[in-house]
């Protein structure tokens, strides 16, 4: 074995050779005064780096912070005491360097690669230098290293994808302002959480390739920020996991759909400077297929418009006057501070805008530049049709002073509305509020009839509405409910189903409106819709507060909505005295007197061959099973949709054409 005997040989002649001797420096302090020292002053005397010498007692050499072997970090901030001017400390073999801080500093070498041999360093601080080169791979060795901060020097080349070593550790990595390039590197290995890192900061370089999907992983993050730097593809929606108190990918070439962000939390300009990404202003829209709004504004309907009939809103010329960044900061300013808000309460400096989906081109200065009209007043506030300066139209519904909730419970409900999405649901665009507090919903316009007044008000050149087109109406409402109350998030109960929240339009699509907004009111104004629910026969009778009102109560609704459908009668208060039209009971009485045909509404039966295989006494089964006294037995909106779909009008020819009014040629349909 000549081998082995020779290795062990050569083995043998190292370790004499390497006998340990008596070190005479720490070795931390060799590597600064040889290693380091040399290689970040550049080519010139640096002041700060002059006291780096042995004849200066360590605790007067600049910029560096010390530990010894035992832990006990080396104080030198006691000027007085012995160790300030001990000139033995440089040689204590026990010491390490703990930290490098030297900002500011007019560095203007490069970083040496034994920057990763300090088994104690922590914190390297060297920002604001003219430092160039590249970073050495070897700072991923660094066995402590934690706090990176090289911002703001001239820095090339890539990061080095060592520096992940550090993960686990690492709280935090700016390298901001430098002329670093190529793409961020991934860590080696996979699923790593730097369950640490807080701040990762690689703005201002060149950094390019995609978004570095790794970091959403990283769920400790506070900040990221990867602007000014040539970053493409999309911003990946996982991103919006993080709980990110700054985020900024401003001035790269994203593109896509800006992932749903908390915009309370985050800056508009987080994501300016991206041509190709769609969002919310400043970024361009995005194209859509459903009818949003209209570029333009939101009519601004605001403080004292409560009690005008028609309103011209240009109450608040200092608005225009005001800067629009400022307005940008505004409209997605931090939600905090509004959370704290009470309802009527103070409120910021000025209003605030959070646009949904659908409504990205609205802007604050246009809310408060239009003219707006009263529609409809209910107990909790007023219903304005409102005209954007382009042109456009919208509705805003304006809350009466006082009646909703204070902001923690709003603001997250509004959220949860905003999002709601449904072909059979008016979709919420914005919340706006004022500085003193006012609300507005902001809706699309949608230029129709509510089913209360197709239904209950003769008019001529009123459509005709036959039974095809009376269940298309009630299979879409009761559609919208479902989606509601199976919404993934939580689901919603409408809580104030009723006919004059049912908006037809001319091809008799119906669609749902206010719903949920009993959520975002003060108890005692939420009663009050119960009040009115109640008067308008459509409350569930176990229902006696509002809060409690939940996907069977809106069943029970849905039930006197399908029997006045049905019926063609108004359910509740008659005008006369002491009259109330109880439609369950009206059908309960026909049905024992067997006068079960002549309670349908004369239109419903007009023209179809057999109400059994039409569909309408089955609609009637299930209407009547809809407003069952007894909660637990009525059925589900999901199963009342199924119903509905499966006893369909045979006959359905007029249902996809425009309303033809009744003077119009007397056709069956
Ligand atoms: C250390 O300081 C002494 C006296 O201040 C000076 O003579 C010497 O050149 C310095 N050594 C180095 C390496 O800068
Ligand atoms: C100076 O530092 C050395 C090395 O740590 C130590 O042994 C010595 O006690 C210190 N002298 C004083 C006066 O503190
Ligand atoms: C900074 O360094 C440059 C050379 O790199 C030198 O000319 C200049 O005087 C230094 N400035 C200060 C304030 O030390
Ligand atoms: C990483 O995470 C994914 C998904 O969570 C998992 O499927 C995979 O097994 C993980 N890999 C490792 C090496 O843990
Ligand atoms: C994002 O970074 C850019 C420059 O990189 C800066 O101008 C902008 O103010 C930053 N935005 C935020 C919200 O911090
Ligand atoms: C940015 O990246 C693209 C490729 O994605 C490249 O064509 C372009 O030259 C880069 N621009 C700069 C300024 O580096
Ligand atoms: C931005 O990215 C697109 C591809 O998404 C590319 O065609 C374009 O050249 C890029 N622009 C810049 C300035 O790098």
């Amino acid at each position: 074995m000549p081998m082995a005997t020779s290795l062990k040989f050569i083995l043998t002649i190292i370790s004499l050779l390497t006998v340990p001797t008596v070190s005479t420096a720490s070795a931390d302090v060799d590597l600064l005064l040889n290693r380091i020292k040399p290689s970040i002053a550049g080519k010139s005397e640096n002041l700060l780096l002059n006291s780096w010498n042995t004849s200066v007692p360590l605790c007067q050499w600049r910029g560096l912070k010390w530990i010894f072997s035992n832990g006990t970090p080396l104080t030198c901030t006691d000027i007085s005491s012995p160790q300030w001017s001990n000139l033995s400390l440089s040689k204590d073999p026990t010491l390490h360097l703990l930290s490098l801080q030297l900002p500011s500093a007019n560095l203007s070498g490069t970083l040496p690669q034994e920057l990763g041999e300090f088994s104690s360093l922590q914190s390297l601080y060297l920002s604001v230098n003219f430092i160039s080169g590249q970073i050495p791979l070897e700072i991923g060795y660094g066995s402590s290293l934690s706090d990176i901060d090289l911002g703001n020097n001239l820095l090339t080349g890539s990061l080095p994808a060592s520096v992940w070593n550090l993960c686990e550790r690492l709280v935090s990595i700016r390298v901001h302002g430098n002329l670093l390039s190529g793409s961020v590197p991934e860590p080696a290995l996979p699923n790593v959480t730097c369950s640490n890192l807080l701040y990762f900061d690689f703005g201002q370089n060149k950094f390019s390739g995609g978004f570095p999907k790794f970091i959403s992983d990283l769920k400790s993050l506070r900040l990221i920020d990867l602007s000014s730097n040539n970053f493409s593809g999309e911003i990946p929606n996982e991103i919006t996991r993080l709980n990110l108190e700054k985020l900024n990918l401003s001035y790269n070439n994203f593109s896509g759909v800006l992932p749903n962000f908390d915009r309370s939390k985050l800056a508009a300009e987080s994501f300016e400077g991206n041509e190709n990404l769609c969002g919310p202003p400043p970024l361009r829209g995005c194209k859509r297929g459903s009818g949003g709004l209209s570029s333009g504004g939101v009519a601004g309907i605001l403080i004292g418009l409560m009690t005008g009939t028609v309103v011209v809103a240009s109450l608040l010329i200092g608005y225009s006057q005001r800067k629009k960044k400022n307005l940008d900061d505004e409209e997605f300013d931090d939600g905090e501070e509004d959370e704290n808000d009470g309802c009527g309460g103070g409120g910021g400096d000025e209003g605030k805008l959070i646009l949904f989906e659908g409504g990205e081109h609205l802007t604050l200065e246009d809310v408060l530049n239009a003219t707006g009209q009263v529609m409809e007043k209910t107990s909790y506030g007023t219903i304005y049709k409102a005209k954007l300066a382009d042109g456009g139209t919208i509705a805003l519904r304006l809350f009466r002073d006082g009646s909703c909730t204070d902001g923690g419970l709003w603001l997250p409900a509004i959220k949860q509305l905003g999002r709601v999405r449904h072909e059979s649901l008016v979709p919420l665009r914005g919340f706006y509020q004022g500085k003193r507090g006012e609300k507005l919903l902001i809706y699309d316009y949608l230029p129709n009839k509510t089913l209360h007044e197709l239904l209950h008000e003769p008019r001529p050149g009123k459509p005709v509405l036959n039974w095809a087109r009376r269940h298309k109406i009630a299979l879409a409402i009761a559609k919208g409910l479902a989606h509601l109350h199976s919404n993934t998030e939580a689901p919603i109960t409408h809580g104030n189903v009723r006919s004059r929240n049912v908006l037809v339009d001319d091809f008799f699509v119906a669609r749902l409106t206010d719903f949920g907004l009993y959520k975002l009111m003060i108890p005692s104004v939420a009663d009050e819709i119960l009040a009115a629910a109640k008067a308008d026969g459509c409350k569930a009778p176990e229902l006696q507060k509002m809060k409690h009102c939940n996907s069977r109560t809106d069943v029970y609704a849905f039930g006197i909505l399908l029997l006045e459908i049905l019926l063609g009668k108004k359910p509740g208060k008659t005008g006369t005295r002491d009259g109330f039209v109880d439609l369950p009971a009206v059908v309960k009485v026909a049905v024992l007197e067997e006068t079960t045909m002549e309670v349908f509404d004369v239109e419903v039966l007009k023209g179809i061959r057999s109400p059994m295989e039409d569909g309408v006494v089955q609609a009637l089964k299930l209407a009547m099973g809809c407003c069952a006294p007894v909660a637990s037995v009525r059925p589900s909106m999901e199963e009342v949709v199924k119903q509905l779909e499966e006893n369909r009008p045979r006959n359905r020819s007029a249902l996809y054409s425009p309303a033809e009014p009744r003077s119009g040629i007397d056709t069956p349909f």
